[in-house]
């Protein structure tokens, strides 16, 4: 088959980590004997230093006439003034609205060699395995009126968190599909006890659950889920919420996987389905690391595991993802580790040589 893959390596460490990224998805192709094509983009820091905007109109067209997209990170401390017009952050939400990217997923599992690399006790880890459903075209990120003005009384800001029937609906689903995918269990997870729109979310699950009386609900606050992610992680299986929310909730999610160099992300136009063509953008979940970029530490294996996502929801080459998924823990479990789970005893290497390792073990 032939796929075309448009290219966002952006900002800091994204450019490296994509690199290996490719390497990797080449190799798939030529194991399977695919034809896949990339198409480069700039996205974040780099479009604003050249066309003065973070996403360009012609940039997010390339991305409508490809398979799918592939991107590193944005950000910097070079555009971080809070007074600038324009932001890095901006050409991330522009590809997630201009290309109808409203479901997140992100997964956290936690790998048996990697249990002693994180803060929290392996006992408390042991087993972890969910899937962070997050909503990502709608709520407060997006919600009109949003701004800042002036009044006699000093300086006001607003944010709207504005959500319709259908944006909640499309999201619960995705989530009761992806339960249904795995160990039927769903945390609905709102703030029903003080937002109207956590309301409308809290019975839309409800009503929804109709449909799924194979799927366990719960619905949780984000507060209370925020404090089980640390206390019984091992407890979800697949949690569904919010923009906001789930930004939050899956920055602390990642913490239970040791280092945010390990853990991919999809974003999808459509419900996903294992082995299906849905179009998606796939990135990792790190940001930029401008203080790790240019030196070749970065851990690429977010960005490799990202690959995987990409071909099992939109390319429907499930062997491919799989193979990855299979060399990356063997080569963790031979021993190869990044500055970033590095432990006593194990050898460290670089960026290129994890990506080269992974890349040759796949072919
Ligand atoms: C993420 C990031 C983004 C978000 C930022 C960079 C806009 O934190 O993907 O989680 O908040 O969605
Ligand atoms: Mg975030």
């Amino acid at each position: 088959m032939k796929f075309s893959i448009a290219l966002l390596p952006g900002d800091g460490v994204g450019p490296e980590v994509a690199t290996e990224g490719v390497k990797v998805l080449e190799a798939v192709g030529k194991r399977f004997g695919h034809e896949i094509s990339f198409h480069h983009g700039d996205i974040g820091g780099i479009a604003i230093d050249k066309y003065g905007v973070a996403l360009t109109k012609e940039t997010l067209a390339m991305c409508q006439r490809c398979d799918a997209v592939l991107l590193g990170a944005v950000g910097g401390p070079k555009w971080d003034d809070p007074r600038a017009k324009v932001r890095p952050e901006d050409g991330l939400l522009g590809l997630r609205k201009g290309l109808r990217l409203f479901a997140n997923l992100r997964p956290v599992k936690v790998l048996p060699m990697l249990i002693d690399s994180t803060t929290l006790k392996p006992e408390a880890i042991r087993g972890v395995d969910l899937m962070i459903v997050r909503e990502l075209t709608g709520g407060i990120y997006f919600g009109r009126p949003k701004k800042q003005w002036q009044t006699a009384r000093g300086r006001k800001a607003v944010d709207s968190m504005l959500y319709s029937e259908r944006e909640i609906a499309r999201i619960l689903r995705v989530g009761f599909e992806m339960a249904r995918s795995r160990r039927k269990k769903l945390d609905s997870v709102d703030k029903a006890n003080v937002l109207e729109s956590s309301r409308l979310w809290r019975q839309l699950a409800i009503e929804l659950s109709q449909d799924y009386p194979d799927v366990e609900v719960q619905h949780m606050l984000v507060d209370a889920c925020a404090m089980r992610l640390i206390q019984r992680p091992a407890d979800f299986d697949v949690i569904v919420t919010g923009n906001m929310f789930g930004d939050i909730l899956t920055d602390e999610a990642s913490m239970l996987a040791g280092s945010m160099g390990m853990l991919p992300s999809a974003s999808l136009a459509g419900v996903p389905k294992v082995g299906g063509k849905t179009f998606g953008m796939y990135e990792p979940i790190h940001g930029s690391a401008p203080r790790r970029a240019g030196q070749n530490i970065a851990n690429p294996i977010a960005m490799i595991m990202s690959v995987a996502m990409m071909l099992r929801y939109s390319m429907g080459l499930v062997e491919g993802a799989q193979a990855i998924e299979k060399v990356v823990s063997d080569v963790l479990e031979q021993g190869y580790r990044t500055y970033d789970i590095m432990e006593e005893g194990k050898t460290q290497v670089g960026t290129r040589e994890m990506g080269e390792l992974i890349a040759g073990m796949v072919t």
